[in-house]
């Protein structure tokens, strides 16, 4: 982690996330879920979905740069608290930086979205979301884990080429909006000693990109890599 970069963290989505989930789904994809899709998909038993974030100082979001100065004083004191209590929601206390969720199968885990905010990008929490949610899917008795994306984005193919996923297959015009081919990846068994290798090698790595701020603890960050033991 560069110093001023802010630290990141990595738990269930919950709905009071929704909101800023949502906005990182319009800068990131074509076309967007809905709202009612992620308050559908949270109560879904076989998905699982995990955000990124960073706690905010003060437990507040930072105001976008053309909005009116904050009120000040008893009256707009009031006024919030008297918002708080009808719309019965608290300011958020974390900025969202990135979401991932996977679809458990019969047997096979399928990632259904990953994308981290734009002036987040390139930070390694793309990395941290997709170990996460492979972890996820171990627990959550998956023997592999596949997707699918869009033959044009070549940044989501360079984050799975890296953690060894390998093209199975492409669906032809797959999506909608712009006719364009869907490339399916899959994983190697994710108990296999190949691939339990791979891993240990790239979460070594993201243990000396993040240092002490490093967020995760599940059993696939506890794998040793056989260069770490040199
Ligand atoms: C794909 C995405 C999730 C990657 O998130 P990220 O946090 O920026 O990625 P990371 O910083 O963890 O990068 C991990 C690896 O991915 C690859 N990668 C990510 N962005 C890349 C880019 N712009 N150019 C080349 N490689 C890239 C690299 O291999 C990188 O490893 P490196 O840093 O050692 O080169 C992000 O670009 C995104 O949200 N895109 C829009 C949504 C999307 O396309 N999701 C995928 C749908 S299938």
């Amino acid at each position: 982690m560069q110093p001023g970069e802010p630290a990141c963290r990595i738990r269930p989505m919950q709905a009071g996330d929704i909101k800023q989930v949502m906005e990182i789904e319009r800068e990131s994809f074509p076309s967007m879920w809905s709202r009612t899709t992620y308050d559908r998909e949270l109560k879904n038993k076989l998905a699982r979905y995990l955000v990124a974030y960073a706690p905010l100082p003060g437990g507040a979001l930072p105001l976008p740069n053309d909005a009116p100065p904050p009120e000040t004083g008893i009256i707009a004191t009031i006024r919030e608290t008297l918002k708080r209590i009808v719309t019965r929601s608290s300011p958020p206390r974390e900025r969202i930086l990135g979401l991932v969720g996977l679809w458990c199968m019969v047997g096979e885990g399928h990632i259904v979205t990953i994308a981290v905010r734009q002036d987040n990008r390139r930070r390694g929490i793309g990395e941290l979301l997709l170990v996460a949610i492979l972890e996820a899917a171990l627990e959550a008795g998956q023997d592999g884990v596949t997707l699918e994306y869009r033959i044009s984005n070549r940044d989501a193919r360079a984050l799975y080429d890296k953690y060894g996923f390998s093209q199975v297959g492409v669906r032809a015009r797959y999506y909608s909006d712009n006719q364009e081919d869907a490339v399916l990846m899959s994983t190697p068994p994710l108990r296999s000693s190949v691939y339990q290798k791979l891993i240990a090698l790239r979460v070594d790595e993201q243990r000396s990109r993040w240092g002490e701020a490093y967020p995760l603890s599940g059993s696939l960050t506890r794998l040793t890599s056989p260069l770490s033991s040199r």
